[in-house]
């Protein structure tokens, strides 16, 4: 039986709680994060703990110590006797009595960390890509708080399955621009490469300011000295592009095809080749 965290104690899953009154289960009033642990090292801590904090001031839920959280994840993969791992933490307010709208003053925020174990990573393995599918991102307009509120990507991921792709990516009509633009994928950042520049969408609160965003931002520049420009492109665009792929703490995915229409040759990219490998070069050369 796996151990989590919950509320102050590593327990074994099967005694974890919850209250059927947690806002998180009425109100979906919650955050969380998923940091990966490689090889028993976790990747990015410091980042994630600093998102953490954004997403519980975005949502007006003082009080956490965040900066526990690191230790509370080395110890979770500890006990649970795991090096490879992708730990997932989650605050919500907790239960605050019979259902209502209005949030009293006095709360008792509910936390638990889950380690999901996860393959050890081949470092000289090629990324898995697959097509994806274009869906509405019909989601609340705060997509840099990590909300607890999956449905919208839920809904959307299990239609991309359903069609055999490995990711859905939304399209939004922002206001104040003539045309839908692509936002990001159902849980990763998107990318596109375009006449050598790569292109995301910039960090304007309409996605999740990914961590694996940065990382790969930041790659791109250091170890390919290749030009990135965050801002807006439209699915057309995106149909257009030499390379497509998607990113998250969990994977980077070369694209090869979007609504059936294939991206360039149909391969996974040269350049998202590179990064793929670079992104494992830092996951690993910080050990
Ligand atoms: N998802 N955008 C969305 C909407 C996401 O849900 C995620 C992560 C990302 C990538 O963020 P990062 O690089 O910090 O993991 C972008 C996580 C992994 C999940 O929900 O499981």
């Amino acid at each position: 039986m796996p151990i989590v965290y919950h509320n102050g104690r590593f327990i074994e899953s099967s005694q974890a709680i919850r209250s059927i009154e947690d806002r998180g289960l009425l109100f979906a009033d919650g955050v969380y994060e998923v940091v990966r642990y490689d090889n028993g090292r976790p990747f990015a801590m410091r980042p994630h703990i600093d998102r953490l904090k954004r997403s519980l001031g975005g949502i007006e839920l003082p009080g956490i110590d965040c900066e526990a959280f690191g230790p509370w994840s080395d110890e979770l993969m500890v006990r649970n006797g795991l090096k490879d791992a992708r730990v997932y933490w989650q605050v919500t307010r907790g239960d605050t009595g019979p259902r209502s709208f209005y949030i009293p003053e006095h709360i008792e925020p509910s936390i638990t960390l889950i380690a999901y174990p996860a393959p050890p990573v081949d470092r000289k393995a090629f990324p898995t890509s697959g097509g994806a599918i274009s869906a509405d991102d019909c989601r609340w307009t705060r997509c840099w708080i990590k909300s607890t509120m999956l449905l919208p990507a839920s809904l959307a991921k299990t239609k991309a399955k359903s069609a055999g792709a490995i990711e859905c990516i939304f399209v939004r009509h922002k206001p104040g621009l003539d045309a839908h633009h692509v936002t990001e994928g159902g849980s990763t950042n998107a990318f596109i490469v375009r006449d050598g520049e790569l292109h995301t969408h910039p960090n304007d609160g309409w996605v999740l300011p990914g961590i694996t965003r940065e990382v790969l931002i930041d790659a791109a520049h250091a170890s390919l000295g290749m030009p990135v420009r965050e801002v807006c492109f439209t699915l057309e665009e995106l149909k257009q592009a030499d390379e497509v792929f998607v990113c998250s703490t969990t994977q980077l995915s070369p694209i090869t095809s979007i609504d059936g229409h294939t991206i360039a040759d149909g391969n996974p990219g040269a350049i998202t080749t590179k990064l793929h490998f670079a992104y494992l070069d830092r996951i690993f050369d910080q050990q």
